[in-house]
């Protein structure tokens, strides 16, 4: 399967939640989320097993290596339809069966569709950073995000955070501050062996950037 084998399933004047061929489209500039009864994981699923939820996917690189763990469920949360294309056709080509995609803005899927004390494992790779701050407003890791990444974890759950922009670095330990860090101080480390590597991580190492893993562990 390609890409573009993946079509979108309606038109901008019919969006809705509506549930496809293993996604899920989330519909932007929406009011009525709530209106639509979200599935539980069991019956997505078919299945009990833990839940893992990867946050900006991008074009599924990490992801997809991952869900080749069939211990447990994947969900891949991806705004931009190229990229969820992308994350669909490895899904199909690679027969992830325990992948579930979301096409989607990860604030809204958190906060209207993800029940509470539900998923395992939080994995962002490389949140836009948004540098300027006339931007800023426009970071993931703010109060309302990670309120609902309490919300939504399991007690002892985990967000796992992967960047390399030292200053965004500084925000999410500040963000973070209630959170217990799995990392002593500093509260990351700069290399962990068999984590995997994503579109991005190749990128920016390949320019010699530092990368910096942050693990925090829900109360
Ligand atoms: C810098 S890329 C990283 C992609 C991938 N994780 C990697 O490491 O290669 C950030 C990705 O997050 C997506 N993204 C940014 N903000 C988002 C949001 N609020 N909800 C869902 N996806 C988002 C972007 O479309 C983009 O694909």
């Amino acid at each position: 399967m390609k890409p573009k084998h993946l079509k979108f399933p309606y038109k901008w004047e019919d969006r809705r939640p509506l549930m496809a061929d293993g996604v899920l489209y989330v519909p932007e500039y929406y009011d009525d989320h709530r209106a639509w009864s979200f599935p539980s994981w069991q019956e997505i699923f078919c299945n009990d097993k833990p839940v893992t939820i990867e946050f900006c996917t991008g074009n599924g690189t990490w992801l997809a290596e991952k869900a080749k763990d069939l211990s447990r469920n994947w969900v891949a949360v991806e705004w931009n339809f190229e990229r969820v294309r992308k994350i669909w056709s490895k899904m199909k080509n690679y027969q992830l069966p325990h992948l579930f995609i979301v096409c989607g803005e990860a604030q809204v899927f958190a906060r209207d569709y993800i029940p509470s004390a539900s998923i395992d494992q939080i994995y962002i790779n490389f949140p836009d950073p948004w540098p300027k701050e006339k931007h800023a407003k426009n970071r993931l890791f703010q109060a309302p995000f990670i309120e609902q990444l309490a919300r939504i974890l399991k007690p002892q759950g985990e967000v796992i955070i992967v960047t390399d922009d030292p200053p965004y670095s500084e925000q999410i330990i500040r963000e973070f501050h209630a959170w217990e860090s799995v990392f002593p101080g500093p509260y990351y480390v700069t290399e962990w062996e068999g984590y995997g590597t994503s579109y991005f991580d190749t990128l920016w190492r390949d320019k010699g950037k530092t990368i910096r893993y942050f693990r925090f562990k829900n109360s």
